[in-house]
């Protein structure tokens, strides 16, 4: 695997964009079409890391957001590792008491969307100790004030649950370079939310580089694959997210989805029309038909006319689940068999030690540290 991917002039004079752009988000979206296309004539070059939190079912936000371009990837050629976070959620005390559930839900989303254990790995990175030890010297490359700035973390803490932050919840972008730079991966399919972490992985990567690396490269800094899919809404027109019972999920029955889309908020005009600006609502259901359709949400606005919010809903409904009832047989049948889904997890958990255990064994080296 070549980890060095060329920087090119287009993506510089993007990294100039500008102080209202705070995440870098326009940087990242020039640097992610030129990705695009390495991908696309040398898929052998990248290794791809990814991953999501065990907090239960992923739902159609997930699926349109990064999971169908994780399966786009693998299908592509490129090497896939995928973290289930089992020690991101230990802050999370109602998710915490179900982890090996939430964890085995997760493993059965991902078989059922096409994610091939026999070509991509999945670990939970609770069962790969020399990664979580990596953890220390990353630690030591960072300062509190930087740990301090990050807006995701701070966005995290205003909206969690817990009375204190505690040293886990505060440090997990460390944790995070871990999970990325102990197969050292190279690229990185992120939401923006998630482009400060991979921010602090670059720098953990060049500083552990300068600090120990005699003038070579121990770890490669990864790039963020700027995920192109629209943000879609919950069912009551706010962020789709798990802990606001707004989201359809790929489980999710035929009734189950009916129900939820029959329930969800539109607006008072009969005739149909893709607005995301003023027509929030009624836009992101359009958004999710045309997603399953493979069309664009203007072509489902006109098939639908002036019928109304109820025939909206009818079609929507009936794409989602026509969309989805393959991957949820697929789910089903991977549901009946539990000891193949351990199997995937135990195979997987071992192929990330061995990664992870030749890595520690070179920044050892690095370090000067082996006794
Ligand atoms: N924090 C990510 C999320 O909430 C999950 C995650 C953990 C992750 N480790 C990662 C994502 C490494 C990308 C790379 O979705």
């Amino acid at each position: 695997m070549n980890t060095a991917v060329p920087q090119t002039e287009d993506a510089g004079a993007a990294a100039c964009a500008g102080p209202t752009d705070a995440l870098g988000t326009s940087a990242a979206q020039a640097r992610s079409a030129v990705l695009e296309e390495l991908i696309r004539t040398d898929p052998g070059r990248f290794r791809v890391l990814t991953g999501d939190r065990p907090t239960g079912r992923l739902h159609l936000g997930h699926f349109f957001g990064t999971l169908h371009n994780r399966v786009r990837l693998q299908e592509l050629g490129v090497e896939l590792f995928v973290v289930i976070a089992d020690y991101q959620v230990l802050t999370d005390r109602d998710v915490a008491d179900n982890l090996l559930q939430h964890v085995e839900e997760l493993v059965l989303d991902y078989l059922a969307i096409g994610v091939d254990p026999a070509r991509s790995t999945i670990f939970t990175h609770g069962a790969v100790p020399a990664l979580n030890q990596l953890m220390l010297p990353f630690l030591s490359l960072v300062s509190v004030s930087e740990l301090n700035r990050n807006p995701t973390v701070k966005d995290e803490i205003a909206h969690s649950r817990q009375s204190a932050v505690s040293g886990l919840m505060f440090t997990y972008p460390v944790h995070q370079a871990a999970d990325i730079l102990f197969c050292k991966a190279n690229l990185v399919p992120v939401g923006q939310d998630q482009l400060p972490h991979l921010e602090l992985t670059r720098t953990i990567a060049r500083r552990f580089n300068d600090r120990y690396g005699a003038g070579s490269a121990v770890f490669p800094q990864p790039d963020a694959l700027l995920s192109s899919a629209p943000l879609l809404l919950g069912t009551d027109g706010t962020k789709m997210s798990k802990s606001r019972n707004n989201a359809i999920t790929l489980a999710a029955t035929v009734d189950e989805t009916a129900r939820l889309v029959k329930g969800a908020k539109t607006d008072s005009e009969r005739h149909i029309s893709y607005d995301p600006a003023t027509r929030p609502e009624v836009s992101s259901l359009l958004l999710l038909a045309a997603l399953c359709q493979g069309r664009s949400p203007e072509q489902v606005a006109a098939d639908i006319g002036s019928a109304g919010a109820a025939a909206l809903k009818k079609v929507v409904t009936e794409s989602v689940n026509e969309y989805l009832a393959p991957i949820r047989a697929r789910r089903a049948e991977y549901g009946q068999d539990r000891a193949h889904l351990r199997a995937v997890l135990s195979e997987g958990n071992e192929r990330a030690r061995a990664v992870a255990d030749a890595t520690l064994a070179e920044v050892r080296a690095a370090m000067n540290t082996c006794y």
